[in-house]
Protein backbone atom coordinates (compact mmCIF):
# COMPACT_ATOMS: atom_id res chain seq x y z
CA UNK A 1 0.00 0.00 0.00
CA UNK A 2 1.45 3.22 -0.84
CA UNK A 3 0.47 6.76 -0.13
CA UNK A 4 -0.35 8.94 -2.71
CA UNK A 5 -0.81 12.63 -3.20
CA UNK A 6 -3.26 13.91 -5.02
CA UNK A 7 -3.60 17.38 -5.90
CA UNK A 8 -6.42 18.84 -7.38
CA UNK A 9 -8.38 15.61 -6.05
CA UNK A 10 -11.84 17.32 -5.54
CA UNK A 11 -12.12 17.84 -9.05
CA UNK A 12 -13.83 15.76 -12.12
CA UNK A 13 -11.10 13.67 -12.92
CA UNK A 14 -9.05 14.02 -9.93
CA UNK A 15 -12.34 12.63 -7.59
CA UNK A 16 -12.58 9.62 -10.49
CA UNK A 17 -8.78 9.00 -9.86
CA UNK A 18 -9.27 9.20 -5.87
CA UNK A 19 -11.99 6.79 -5.90
CA UNK A 20 -9.74 4.17 -8.13
CA UNK A 21 -7.00 4.58 -5.66
CA UNK A 22 -8.89 3.97 -2.72
CA UNK A 23 -10.49 0.51 -4.19
CA UNK A 24 -7.01 -0.50 -5.43
CA UNK A 25 -5.43 0.26 -1.82
CA UNK A 26 -3.92 2.79 -1.44
CA UNK A 27 -3.92 5.53 1.06
CA UNK A 28 -4.89 8.90 -0.17
CA UNK A 29 -4.22 12.41 0.57
CA UNK A 30 -5.72 15.17 -1.21
CA UNK A 31 -5.28 19.40 -1.57
CA UNK A 32 -7.43 21.27 -3.13
CA UNK A 33 -8.63 24.85 -3.11
CA UNK A 34 -11.94 23.92 -4.15
CA UNK A 35 -11.49 27.16 -6.55
CA UNK A 36 -13.37 24.60 -9.36
CA UNK A 37 -14.69 21.81 -7.37
CA UNK A 38 -16.60 20.58 -4.31
CA UNK A 39 -15.82 18.98 -1.04
CA UNK A 40 -18.82 17.10 -1.64
CA UNK A 41 -17.18 15.30 -4.65
CA UNK A 42 -14.91 13.40 -2.04
CA UNK A 43 -17.26 12.82 0.79
CA UNK A 44 -19.48 10.72 -2.34
CA UNK A 45 -16.16 9.08 -2.93
CA UNK A 46 -15.74 8.11 0.95
CA UNK A 47 -19.52 6.81 0.66
CA UNK A 48 -19.15 4.62 -2.18
CA UNK A 49 -15.55 3.38 -1.31
CA UNK A 50 -16.52 2.40 2.53
CA UNK A 51 -12.65 4.24 2.87
CA UNK A 52 -11.08 7.58 4.29
CA UNK A 53 -9.55 10.46 2.21
CA UNK A 54 -7.34 12.87 4.15
CA UNK A 55 -8.44 16.19 2.72
CA UNK A 56 -6.36 19.41 3.15
CA UNK A 57 -7.96 23.09 1.95
CA UNK A 58 -4.92 24.39 0.55
CA UNK A 59 -3.79 26.05 -2.37
CA UNK A 60 -0.34 25.33 -4.23
CA UNK A 61 0.11 29.20 -4.74
CA UNK A 62 0.66 28.38 -0.59
CA UNK A 63 4.40 27.06 -0.35
CA UNK A 64 4.90 26.72 3.05
CA UNK A 65 1.79 24.49 3.60
CA UNK A 66 2.92 22.36 0.91
CA UNK A 67 6.12 21.52 2.78
CA UNK A 68 3.44 20.69 6.20
CA UNK A 69 1.63 18.22 3.80
CA UNK A 70 4.68 16.51 3.23
CA UNK A 71 6.18 16.51 6.85
CA UNK A 72 2.96 15.40 8.28
CA UNK A 73 2.55 12.28 5.52
CA UNK A 74 5.16 10.35 3.88
CA UNK A 75 4.07 10.37 0.35
CA UNK A 76 5.45 7.93 -2.23
CA UNK A 77 4.24 9.51 -5.02
CA UNK A 78 2.43 12.64 -6.73
CA UNK A 79 -0.90 12.74 -8.86
CA UNK A 80 -0.93 16.78 -9.54
CA UNK A 81 -4.51 17.38 -11.51
CA UNK A 82 -4.71 21.24 -9.94
CA UNK A 83 -4.98 23.82 -12.35
CA UNK A 84 -7.30 26.21 -14.02
CA UNK A 85 -8.63 24.43 -16.88
CA UNK A 86 -11.38 27.15 -19.29
CA UNK A 87 -9.09 27.77 -22.72
CA UNK A 88 -11.03 31.28 -23.10
CA UNK A 89 -10.49 32.48 -19.42
CA UNK A 90 -7.20 31.89 -20.08
CA UNK A 91 -7.22 34.52 -22.94
CA UNK A 92 -8.92 36.45 -20.97
CA UNK A 93 -6.92 36.36 -17.35
CA UNK A 94 -3.29 35.34 -18.70
CA UNK A 95 -1.61 36.03 -15.57
CA UNK A 96 -3.92 34.14 -13.26
CA UNK A 97 -3.64 31.10 -15.35
CA UNK A 98 0.28 31.65 -15.71
CA UNK A 99 0.56 32.26 -12.05
CA UNK A 100 -1.73 29.15 -10.75
CA UNK A 101 -0.81 26.81 -13.09
CA UNK A 102 2.96 27.25 -13.31
CA UNK A 103 4.04 28.58 -10.03
CA UNK A 104 1.51 26.07 -8.63
CA UNK A 105 3.86 23.07 -10.46
CA UNK A 106 7.13 24.95 -9.22
CA UNK A 107 5.89 24.88 -5.40
CA UNK A 108 4.93 21.23 -5.79
CA UNK A 109 7.76 20.40 -7.22
CA UNK A 110 10.07 21.83 -4.91
CA UNK A 111 8.12 20.40 -2.05
CA UNK A 112 8.51 17.16 -3.45
CA UNK A 113 12.41 17.72 -3.62
CA UNK A 114 12.73 18.81 -0.20
CA UNK A 115 10.49 15.97 0.74
CA UNK A 116 12.72 13.30 -1.46
CA UNK A 117 9.87 12.26 -3.15
CA UNK A 118 10.54 12.16 -6.84
CA UNK A 119 7.11 9.93 -8.43
CA UNK A 120 4.86 12.43 -10.26
CA UNK A 121 1.97 12.13 -12.80
CA UNK A 122 1.36 15.15 -14.49
CA UNK A 123 -2.33 16.07 -16.04
CA UNK A 124 -0.80 17.35 -19.17
CA UNK A 125 -3.20 17.76 -22.26
CA UNK A 126 -4.04 16.82 -25.78
CA UNK A 127 -4.14 20.49 -26.22
CA UNK A 128 0.11 20.66 -26.84
CA UNK A 129 -0.38 19.63 -29.98
CA UNK A 130 -2.23 23.22 -31.24
CA UNK A 131 -3.73 22.32 -34.29
CA UNK A 132 -2.16 18.64 -35.14
CA UNK A 133 0.21 18.37 -37.34
CA UNK A 134 -1.11 15.13 -38.26
CA UNK A 135 -3.77 12.66 -36.76
CA UNK A 136 -3.43 10.19 -35.09
CA UNK A 137 -1.32 12.12 -33.35
CA UNK A 138 1.84 10.00 -32.04
CA UNK A 139 3.89 11.77 -28.67
CA UNK A 140 6.46 12.58 -31.10
CA UNK A 141 4.14 15.23 -33.45
CA UNK A 142 4.83 18.96 -33.32
CA UNK A 143 4.09 20.98 -29.74
CA UNK A 144 2.31 24.26 -30.09
CA UNK A 145 -0.18 25.96 -28.30
CA UNK A 146 -2.98 28.70 -29.26
CA UNK A 147 -3.91 30.33 -25.71
CA UNK A 148 -2.40 30.47 -22.35
CA UNK A 149 -4.08 27.65 -20.73
CA UNK A 150 -1.99 25.38 -23.17
CA UNK A 151 0.91 27.21 -23.11
CA UNK A 152 0.91 26.40 -19.26
CA UNK A 153 0.93 22.80 -19.87
CA UNK A 154 3.79 22.84 -22.18
CA UNK A 155 5.73 25.00 -19.62
CA UNK A 156 4.94 22.67 -17.48
CA UNK A 157 5.86 19.29 -19.52
CA UNK A 158 9.20 21.41 -20.56
CA UNK A 159 9.72 22.09 -16.27
CA UNK A 160 9.65 18.46 -15.44
CA UNK A 161 11.71 17.36 -18.44
CA UNK A 162 14.66 20.01 -17.27
CA UNK A 163 14.07 18.79 -13.63
CA UNK A 164 14.61 14.87 -14.64
CA UNK A 165 17.63 15.59 -16.95
CA UNK A 166 19.64 17.71 -14.40
CA UNK A 167 18.43 15.38 -11.22
CA UNK A 168 18.24 11.52 -11.00
CA UNK A 169 15.81 9.67 -9.26
CA UNK A 170 12.80 11.56 -10.85
CA UNK A 171 10.06 9.33 -12.83
CA UNK A 172 7.79 12.04 -14.33
CA UNK A 173 4.91 10.89 -16.29
CA UNK A 174 3.19 13.68 -18.31
CA UNK A 175 -0.32 12.09 -19.35
CA UNK A 176 -1.79 13.88 -22.71
CA UNK A 177 -5.33 13.47 -21.88
CA UNK A 178 -7.53 13.62 -25.13
CA UNK A 179 -11.47 15.22 -24.12
CA UNK A 180 -12.87 13.45 -20.79
CA UNK A 181 -16.27 12.57 -20.62
CA UNK A 182 -18.45 10.29 -18.90
CA UNK A 183 -18.92 10.00 -14.77
CA UNK A 184 -18.69 7.13 -12.61
CA UNK A 185 -21.30 4.14 -12.96
CA UNK A 186 -23.10 4.92 -9.33
CA UNK A 187 -23.99 8.39 -10.77
CA UNK A 188 -22.55 10.36 -7.71
CA UNK A 189 -19.73 11.53 -8.91
CA UNK A 190 -19.20 13.60 -12.14
CA UNK A 191 -18.07 16.61 -14.07
CA UNK A 192 -19.66 20.18 -11.99
CA UNK A 193 -19.06 22.70 -14.12
CA UNK A 194 -19.97 26.11 -13.17
CA UNK A 195 -21.78 28.61 -15.21
CA UNK A 196 -22.86 27.81 -19.03
CA UNK A 197 -20.22 25.00 -20.11
CA UNK A 198 -17.64 25.23 -23.08
CA UNK A 199 -17.30 21.51 -23.61
CA UNK A 200 -19.52 19.60 -25.66
CA UNK A 201 -20.96 16.75 -23.41
CA UNK A 202 -21.54 18.78 -20.44
CA UNK A 203 -23.52 21.48 -22.67
CA UNK A 204 -25.38 18.79 -24.56
CA UNK A 205 -26.75 17.05 -21.12
CA UNK A 206 -27.54 20.25 -19.97
CA UNK A 207 -30.18 20.46 -22.61
CA UNK A 208 -31.10 16.93 -22.14
CA UNK A 209 -31.94 17.95 -18.23
CA UNK A 210 -33.76 21.24 -20.07
CA UNK A 211 -31.28 23.83 -18.99
CA UNK A 212 -30.12 24.63 -22.32
CA UNK A 213 -32.58 25.35 -25.32
CA UNK A 214 -30.67 23.43 -27.92
CA UNK A 215 -26.73 22.80 -28.91
CA UNK A 216 -25.09 25.41 -31.04
CA UNK A 217 -22.58 22.71 -33.34
CA UNK A 218 -19.93 24.95 -34.13
CA UNK A 219 -19.40 24.54 -38.00
CA UNK A 220 -20.79 21.94 -40.44
CA UNK A 221 -17.67 22.58 -43.01
CA UNK A 222 -14.73 21.24 -41.25
CA UNK A 223 -12.96 19.00 -43.70
CA UNK A 224 -14.01 16.07 -41.24
CA UNK A 225 -16.41 12.98 -42.99
CA UNK A 226 -19.42 14.61 -41.79
CA UNK A 227 -18.31 18.08 -41.70
CA UNK A 228 -18.75 18.60 -37.99
CA UNK A 229 -14.91 18.56 -35.55
CA UNK A 230 -13.75 15.27 -34.50
CA UNK A 231 -12.09 14.31 -31.13
CA UNK A 232 -11.31 11.47 -29.42
CA UNK A 233 -13.63 11.14 -25.74
CA UNK A 234 -12.56 8.84 -23.05
CA UNK A 235 -14.69 7.87 -20.24
CA UNK A 236 -12.87 9.51 -17.35
CA UNK A 237 -13.26 6.24 -15.56
CA UNK A 238 -10.67 4.73 -18.13
CA UNK A 239 -8.88 8.07 -17.77
CA UNK A 240 -8.62 7.17 -14.18
CA UNK A 241 -7.35 3.80 -14.57
CA UNK A 242 -4.77 5.41 -16.55
CA UNK A 243 -3.06 6.97 -13.58
CA UNK A 244 -2.77 3.56 -11.46
CA UNK A 245 -1.24 1.76 -14.73
CA UNK A 246 1.46 5.26 -14.61
CA UNK A 247 2.23 4.72 -10.45
CA UNK A 248 2.10 0.86 -11.08
CA UNK A 249 4.88 1.63 -14.30
CA UNK A 250 6.75 4.53 -12.79
CA UNK A 251 9.42 3.03 -11.31
CA UNK A 252 10.59 1.26 -14.58
CA UNK A 253 10.25 5.25 -16.62
CA UNK A 254 12.71 6.97 -14.86
CA UNK A 255 13.14 10.32 -16.38
CA UNK A 256 10.16 12.45 -18.04
CA UNK A 257 7.86 10.24 -20.63
CA UNK A 258 4.87 12.19 -22.43
CA UNK A 259 2.50 9.36 -23.08
CA UNK A 260 -1.09 9.79 -24.70
CA UNK A 261 -4.06 9.23 -22.88
CA UNK A 262 -6.98 8.52 -25.51
CA UNK A 263 -9.33 6.11 -27.26
CA UNK A 264 -7.48 6.55 -30.86
CA UNK A 265 -11.38 6.73 -31.91
CA UNK A 266 -12.16 9.87 -33.72
CA UNK A 267 -15.74 11.02 -33.35
CA UNK A 268 -17.93 13.78 -34.58
CA UNK A 269 -20.05 16.23 -33.35
CA UNK A 270 -22.79 14.40 -34.64
CA UNK A 271 -21.38 11.23 -33.77
CA UNK A 272 -21.90 12.84 -30.31
CA UNK A 273 -24.85 14.06 -30.39
CA UNK A 274 -26.38 10.72 -31.53
CA UNK A 275 -25.13 8.90 -28.76
CA UNK A 276 -26.25 11.28 -26.79
CA UNK A 277 -29.92 11.48 -27.74
CA UNK A 278 -30.13 7.30 -27.37
CA UNK A 279 -28.70 7.44 -24.39
CA UNK A 280 -31.23 10.17 -23.09
CA UNK A 281 -33.92 8.62 -25.12
CA UNK A 282 -35.17 11.42 -27.65
CA UNK A 283 -33.80 13.70 -29.65
CA UNK A 284 -31.74 16.39 -28.37
CA UNK A 285 -32.57 19.57 -30.22
CA UNK A 286 -29.56 21.36 -32.13
CA UNK A 287 -28.12 23.97 -34.51
CA UNK A 288 -25.40 24.51 -37.03
CA UNK A 289 -23.25 27.56 -35.94
CA UNK A 290 -20.09 29.60 -37.23
CA UNK A 291 -17.03 27.88 -36.30
CA UNK A 292 -15.62 28.53 -32.66
CA UNK A 293 -12.90 30.75 -33.07
CA UNK A 294 -9.80 28.88 -32.17
CA UNK A 295 -11.00 25.29 -32.86
CA UNK A 296 -9.67 22.51 -35.07
CA UNK A 297 -11.16 20.15 -37.47
CA UNK A 298 -9.92 16.96 -35.82
CA UNK A 299 -7.64 15.08 -33.03
CA UNK A 300 -7.49 12.02 -32.07
CA UNK A 301 -4.53 9.75 -30.34
CA UNK A 302 -2.75 7.27 -31.86
CA UNK A 303 -2.77 4.95 -27.95
CA UNK A 304 -0.01 2.69 -29.22
CA UNK A 305 2.83 4.33 -26.11
CA UNK A 306 0.34 3.97 -23.34
CA UNK A 307 -0.79 0.59 -23.79
CA UNK A 308 3.21 -0.36 -25.01
CA UNK A 309 4.83 1.20 -21.63
CA UNK A 310 1.56 0.91 -18.88
CA UNK A 311 -0.80 -1.49 -20.64
CA UNK A 312 -3.34 0.62 -20.58
CA UNK A 313 -5.96 1.12 -23.21
CA UNK A 314 -9.78 2.45 -22.84
CA UNK A 315 -12.33 -0.20 -22.69
CA UNK A 316 -15.77 2.16 -22.32
CA UNK A 317 -17.57 3.58 -26.11
CA UNK A 318 -19.47 6.50 -26.37
CA UNK A 319 -22.67 4.80 -25.99
CA UNK A 320 -21.55 3.93 -22.19
CA UNK A 321 -19.60 7.38 -21.79
CA UNK A 322 -23.19 9.48 -22.86
CA UNK A 323 -25.34 6.47 -20.63
CA UNK A 324 -22.80 6.98 -17.72
CA UNK A 325 -22.64 11.28 -17.93
CA UNK A 326 -26.19 10.90 -18.54
CA UNK A 327 -27.01 9.07 -15.35
CA UNK A 328 -25.11 11.86 -13.46
CA UNK A 329 -26.62 14.09 -14.91
CA UNK A 330 -30.13 13.20 -14.17
CA UNK A 331 -29.29 12.65 -10.34
CA UNK A 332 -27.43 15.54 -10.05
CA UNK A 333 -29.28 18.37 -12.86
CA UNK A 334 -27.35 21.09 -10.62
CA UNK A 335 -24.28 19.22 -9.77
CA UNK A 336 -22.72 18.98 -6.29
CA UNK A 337 -24.45 22.46 -4.72
CA UNK A 338 -28.21 20.77 -5.70
P1 LIG B 1 -11.27 20.45 -12.37
O1 LIG B 1 -11.31 21.94 -12.44
O2 LIG B 1 -12.52 19.71 -12.11
O3 LIG B 1 -10.17 19.99 -11.29
C1 LIG B 1 -9.03 20.77 -11.01
C2 LIG B 1 -8.97 20.92 -9.49
O4 LIG B 1 -7.81 21.68 -9.15
C3 LIG B 1 -10.17 21.67 -8.92
O5 LIG B 1 -10.72 20.91 -7.87
C4 LIG B 1 -9.59 22.98 -8.44
O6 LIG B 1 -10.30 23.48 -7.31
C5 LIG B 1 -8.17 22.59 -8.11
N1 LIG B 1 -7.19 23.69 -8.16
C6 LIG B 1 -6.97 24.58 -9.15
N2 LIG B 1 -5.96 25.39 -8.83
C7 LIG B 1 -5.51 25.02 -7.60
C8 LIG B 1 -4.49 25.48 -6.73
N3 LIG B 1 -3.73 26.54 -7.04
N4 LIG B 1 -4.32 24.85 -5.55
C9 LIG B 1 -5.09 23.81 -5.20
N5 LIG B 1 -6.07 23.33 -5.98
C10 LIG B 1 -6.28 23.93 -7.17
O7 LIG B 1 -10.59 19.96 -13.73
P2 LIG B 1 -10.45 18.49 -14.33
O8 LIG B 1 -11.27 18.43 -15.55
O9 LIG B 1 -10.62 17.48 -13.27
O10 LIG B 1 -8.93 18.56 -14.80
C11 LIG B 1 -7.88 18.08 -14.00
C12 LIG B 1 -6.57 18.37 -14.70
O11 LIG B 1 -6.57 17.75 -15.99
C13 LIG B 1 -6.31 19.85 -14.95
O12 LIG B 1 -4.95 20.10 -14.75
C14 LIG B 1 -6.68 20.03 -16.40
O13 LIG B 1 -5.96 21.09 -16.99
C15 LIG B 1 -6.27 18.69 -16.99
N6 LIG B 1 -7.01 18.35 -18.21
C16 LIG B 1 -8.37 18.40 -18.20
C17 LIG B 1 -9.07 18.10 -19.36
C18 LIG B 1 -10.56 18.21 -19.42
O14 LIG B 1 -11.11 18.39 -20.51
N7 LIG B 1 -11.28 18.07 -18.31
C19 LIG B 1 -8.36 17.73 -20.53
C20 LIG B 1 -6.97 17.68 -20.48
C21 LIG B 1 -6.30 17.99 -19.31
C1 LIG C 1 -15.37 19.37 -28.76
C2 LIG C 1 -16.04 19.53 -30.11
C3 LIG C 1 -16.39 21.82 -30.72
C4 LIG C 1 -19.30 22.70 -27.57
C5 LIG C 1 -11.20 21.65 -25.02
C6 LIG C 1 -9.91 22.34 -24.72
C7 LIG C 1 -8.81 21.35 -24.53
C8 LIG C 1 -9.18 20.25 -23.51
C9 LIG C 1 -10.56 19.73 -23.70
C10 LIG C 1 -8.11 20.63 -21.40
C11 LIG C 1 -15.44 20.66 -30.94
C12 LIG C 1 -17.71 21.11 -30.55
C13 LIG C 1 -18.39 22.05 -28.39
C14 LIG C 1 -20.54 23.12 -28.11
C15 LIG C 1 -19.89 22.20 -30.25
N1 LIG C 1 -9.13 20.70 -22.18
N2 LIG C 1 -18.69 21.82 -29.70
N3 LIG C 1 -20.78 22.85 -29.43
O1 LIG C 1 -12.34 22.00 -28.00
O2 LIG C 1 -11.62 19.58 -28.13
O3 LIG C 1 -11.03 20.87 -26.18
O4 LIG C 1 -11.49 20.79 -23.91
O5 LIG C 1 -6.98 20.37 -21.64
O6 LIG C 1 -7.69 22.05 -24.12
O7 LIG C 1 -9.59 23.19 -25.82
O8 LIG C 1 -13.40 20.22 -26.51
O9 LIG C 1 -15.67 19.78 -25.72
O10 LIG C 1 -14.99 22.17 -26.17
O11 LIG C 1 -15.31 20.62 -28.09
O12 LIG C 1 -20.15 22.02 -31.44
O13 LIG C 1 -21.37 23.73 -27.45
O14 LIG C 1 -17.41 19.90 -29.91
O15 LIG C 1 -16.45 22.74 -31.78
O16 LIG C 1 -15.49 20.25 -32.29
P1 LIG C 1 -12.09 20.72 -27.33
P2 LIG C 1 -14.89 20.73 -26.53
Amino acid sequence: MSTILVTGGAGYIGSHTVLELLNAGHRVVVVDNLDNSSAESLRRVEALTGKTVEFHLLDLLDRGGLDLIFKRHRIDAVIHFAGLKAVGESTQQPLRYYHNNITGTLHLLEAMKAAGCKTLVFSSSATVYGDPERVPLTEGCALRTTNPYGATKLWIEGICRDLAKAESGWHILLLRYFNPVGAHESGRIGEDPQGIPNNLMPFIMQVAVGKREFLNIWGNDWATPDGTGVRDYIHVVDLAKGHLAALAKAPELPGATAINLGTGNGISVLDMWRAASAAVGRELPYRFAPRRPGDIAACYADASLAKNLLGWSAHYNVAQMCTDHWRWQQANPNGYSG
